[in-house]
């Protein structure tokens, strides 16, 4: 099995301008903060990986080798909580079997997702969701599987049961729901309400604050663990912020980058119990990973951080 020493030297090659993991560029060993996840009390590192998004597009693409480097990179860096999808094409595969070549599939928090319910697979998708599950165990390599989600609501009705069933027979060690669209909100958080899940997975950012008004408060409320999904909104934060310097004050909260500005936003919210951003290179996830260091921003930090980031002018 890797050892986090074993393959620091092939990581901090792969690194590049930051020769070194953070640990070892701030001249001393730095831990991410971490957050339990209230159903168990289980603490996870703040930051993961997403295995959608560029680090999907890596994987359509076949680059192995630069793959291999950001998993090793999380894993060196003390990352565990890697979030996955049938969905996500050859993503899973791809991250499973590096994983497993790596020997660290048993280290790692697998967050995974049954795909939503699609109307051509008839009466029989509960057959195709079970297929799915398989699926996701044979590509992984890891039973029980950490997490196991309905992707975007899915059929609460009919796959939360089956979620549910993989819990009690100790398949999966927690459940959960995601979901992406903001016109749903309604059903997400009436699943919150009705149905016992350990996790929820949504999007949040600073410049899409919305589910700090109820989803977040509810979350904490219900003991709901919360993955937070596109922490950089994908591109559009990218955009945002294309030309700008990250503002001087932002080394009150020991952000030196905009990543660790957009991510010390996101788990500042004591609800959020992990963020998942997706990338395809090394240094950018070793950069992510010391957005989990460190002091974070208090309220009115936070407000500022949100009307800064409003009024940059945009690139567009
Ligand atoms: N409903 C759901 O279940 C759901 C929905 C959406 C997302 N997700 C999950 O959440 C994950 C994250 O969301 P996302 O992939 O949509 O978007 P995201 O994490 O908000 O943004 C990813 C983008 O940010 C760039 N990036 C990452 N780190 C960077 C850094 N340090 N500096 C500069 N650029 C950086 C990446 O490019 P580079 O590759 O160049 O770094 C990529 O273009 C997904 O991969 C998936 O696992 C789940």
């Amino acid at each position: 099995m890797l050892t986090r020493r074993d393959c620091i030297k092939s990581a901090a090659a792969a690194a590049g301008s930051i020769a070194f993991p953070f640990q070892l560029v701030h001249g001393q060993t730095a831990t991410l903060l971490a957050r339990e996840i209230p159903s168990s009390g289980e603490t996870i590192p703040i930051i993961g990986l997403g295995g959608a998004g560029s680090f999907g597009r890596l994987a359509d693409s076949g680059d192995i080798e630069t793959l291999r480097e950001v998993m090793r990179t999380l894993y060196l860096n003390g990352g565990t909580v890697f979030d996955t999808a049938e969905a996500y094409g050859p993503s899973e595969g791809i991250s499973g079997q590096l994983a497993q070549d790596l020997g660290i599939e048993e280290q790692l928090f697998w967050s995974t997702k049954v795909n939503s319910a699609k109307p051509e697979w008839g009466p029989s998708y509960p057959d195709v969701t079970q297929q799915q599950i398989q699926d996701s165990f044979d590509r992984i390599g890891k039973s029980p599987i950490d997490l196991m989600q309905i992707h975007n609501l899915g059929d609460i009705k009919t796959q939360l049961p089956m979620i549910q069933q993989l819990k009690d027979e100790g398949r999966a060690r927690y459940i959960g729901i995601t979901y992406d669209t903001p016109d749903r909100n309604h059903e997400l958080i009436q699943a919150m309400r009705d149905e016992t899940l350990d996790f929820i997975g949504i999007d949040y950012a600073v410049d899409n604050p919305a589910a700090a008004e109820t989803i977040l408060p509810l979350a904490q409320d219900r003991g709901i663990a919360v993955i937070i999904y596109q922490p950089f909104g994908r591109t559009r934060l990218w955009s945002r912020v294309a030309g700008h310097q990250v503002p001087e004050w932002a080394q009150e909260f020991n952000a030196n980058s905009w990543a660790q500005f957009f991510l010390k936003y996101v788990i500042a919210h004591p609800a959020v119990t992990v963020v998942t951003p997706a990338t395809s290179k090394p240094t950018n996830l070793i950069d992510n990973l010391a957005g989990g260091i460190g002091p974070l921003p208090d309220s009115a930090m936070l407000r500022r951080m949100e009307e800064f980031v409003a009024a940059l002018p945009s690139a567009g």
